[in-house]
């Protein structure tokens, strides 16, 4: 069967099925895009007029829009429209790590991708092509087909049948709009060959044939899996190694850029930093050690979840640094924290590093004052689960039990007055140009700048006469001197 393709859907108006199909309406005119999300608020703020309200931000998105949304491009809620009318329908929503029953704390829970395929099931007509956009755990392909090829048999529809695709995206946030542009390659796993070449064709208008592969739906959900787990272990291993730069006198940046030279290794993502975050990593690794344990693979298992383990490791060691070199306390000490996404150019926070380093700060009893350029004080509330000003007061707990710290949100970065500390948690452009020689006149003194990014501007920190703390530098710290 030969597939005209000439309406799209996608559920799941997130940080991937937003962009994604963006940036297809953009390159394919002559389709119409039907982006649907049972959230009504945030498909109201992608339809909003003033274009800084979209709600993901995203380099080159905005532009985008412009073009789109309106002529080819359309965010709503009708789900039951979008879906009825598509020849193909990408399934983009979230699967978080399950908290409660089977693999609780690892597996994904794939609630929302079944909910996706009964609606699918239900409103399809004709012919549709269903795609998995969202990363999955392997065989849930197998999920949505069994959810489909029932409502074949049983629908009283006579003409509905389906070929189930995986597409996975491979996008990073904050670069999304370049990644989509000029992706390294787009992968389209299935079995249905004329429905993979229809796909493909979409992808052509833009991406060199040459950069499409084809390959089995199992083979495409566990390369997704695979590639992330790959990327999140660099992270943890250069990680690992700036804890030992620390003690040797070592520098880590030193160390990554002497390795990356081997063109074996490469030079990407060997960027020490206060440990991965973003949606993606650590679910897709809990997903891995789910699937090896559940095979009885345990010593493969154990190997994944030690990047996992480290990382977590990792960030409590950040906290450690920051409370041993002001003394062994914190308490009531104001520490000025820049950066709460969990990388640059992003408003997401989803597993930010800065996450679990503020909470540990604000128990340890520090006052902080948080900024980031694009997170909203009420997200950071969310994630903290601890009132704004509240001395540590729980979300919607009623007294204050005998807690220290807290913490509060700035937008602007007039705020070294009285800090004791300085933490760099995101890497941020504007984090580079900051005035240490007048931020320093504010400070309490002895002070700190903890830099968790290696982004600060060295000589002007040290100028300033403030003690400066490195991720994995080892030159100023004691030697080790028996190995
Ligand atoms: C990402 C990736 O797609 C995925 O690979 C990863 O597994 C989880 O996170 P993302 O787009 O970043 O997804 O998620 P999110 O920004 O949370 O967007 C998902 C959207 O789906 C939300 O807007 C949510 O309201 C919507 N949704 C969820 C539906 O429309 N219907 C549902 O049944 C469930
Ligand atoms: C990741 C994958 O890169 C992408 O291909 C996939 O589709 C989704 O998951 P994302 O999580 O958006 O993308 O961002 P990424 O750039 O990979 O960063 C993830 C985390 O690793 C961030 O917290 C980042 O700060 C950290 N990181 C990245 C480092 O600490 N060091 C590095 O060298 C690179």
């Amino acid at each position: 069967m030969n597939f005209s393709i000439k309406k799209i859907c996608c559920i799941g108006a997130g940080y991937v099925g937003g962009p994604t199909m963006t940036m297809m309406a953009s390159k394919c005119p002559n389709l119409i895009f039907n982006v649907v999300d049972i959230n009504e608020e945030r498909i109201k703020l992608w339809n909003h007029k003033d274009l800084s309200k979209l709600p993901i931000f995203e380099p080159g998105l905005r532009e985008l829009i412009t073009k789109t949304r309106g002529k080819n491009l359309f965010f709503s809620t009708n789900i039951k429209k979008a879906i009825s009318t598509a020849d193909i329908v990408f399934i983009s929503v979230n699967t978080p790590t399950k908290i409660r029953g089977l693999g609780a704390g690892k597996s994904s829970d794939l609630k929302w991708v079944e909910a996706s395929a009964r609606e699918v099931a239900r409103y399809s007509e004709g012919h549709t092509i269903v795609v998995e956009k969202s990363t999955l755990p392997v065989r849930t392909a197998e999920v949505i087909q069994n959810i489909l090829y029932s409502a074949e048999t049983n629908s009283k529809k006579e003409d509905i049948s389906f070929s189930v695709l995986s597409n996975p995206e491979f996008l990073a946030e904050g670069t999304a709009i370049k990644d989509l542009e000029t992706p390294d390659r787009v992968l389209i796993g299935g079995e249905n060959e004329m429905a993979m070449l229809a796909l493909s064709e979409i992808y052509e208008v833009w991406v060199p044939k040459d950069k499409i592969l084809f390959t089995n739906i199992w083979s495409s959900e566990l390369a997704k899996l695979t590639s992330n787990a790959f990327l999140a272990q660099r992270i943890s291993s250069i990680n690992s190694i700036s804890a030992i730069c620390e003690v040797t006198g070592a520098d880590v940046r030193e160390v990554s850029r002497a390795i990356g030279r081997d063109s074996r290794i490469g030079s990407k993502f060997l960027d020490s930093g206060p440990g991965f975050g973003g949606s993606c990593f650590k679910k897709d690794i809990l997903n891995l050690v789910y699937l090896a344990e559940y095979f009885g693979l345990n010593e493969v298992a154990n190997f994944w979840e030690g990047v996992v383990n480290i990382n977590n490791w990792h960030q409590r060691r950040i906290t450690e640094v920051v409370i041993k070199k002001l003394y062994g306390t914190i308490s009531e000490k104001k520490i000025v924290v820049l950066g709460f996404a969990f990388k640059a150019n992003t408003n997401d926070t989803r597993e930010s590093a800065a996450i679990k380093i503020c909470k540990d700060l604000i128990n340890e009893g520090a006052n902080l004052v948080i900024n980031d350029p694009k997170v909203s004080a009420e997200q950071i509330e969310n994630d903290l689960q601890i009132e704004e000003n509240s001395s540590g007061k729980m979300k919607g707990e009623a007294s204050i039990k005998n807690k220290t710290g807290q913490w509060s949100f700035s937008r602007d970065l007039n705020i070294f007055n009285d800090a004791h500390a300085v933490l760099v948690l995101t890497e941020w452009e504007e984090y580079k140009h900051i005035k240490w020689d007048l931020a320093v006149k504010e400070m309490v003194k002895p002070c700190w700048v903890f830099d968790a990014r290696s982004i600060v501007d060295i000589e002007m920190v040290k100028k300033a006469g403030i003690k400066l703390w490195r991720l994995g530098d080892g030159s100023e710290e004691e030697k080790m001197t028996n190995f």
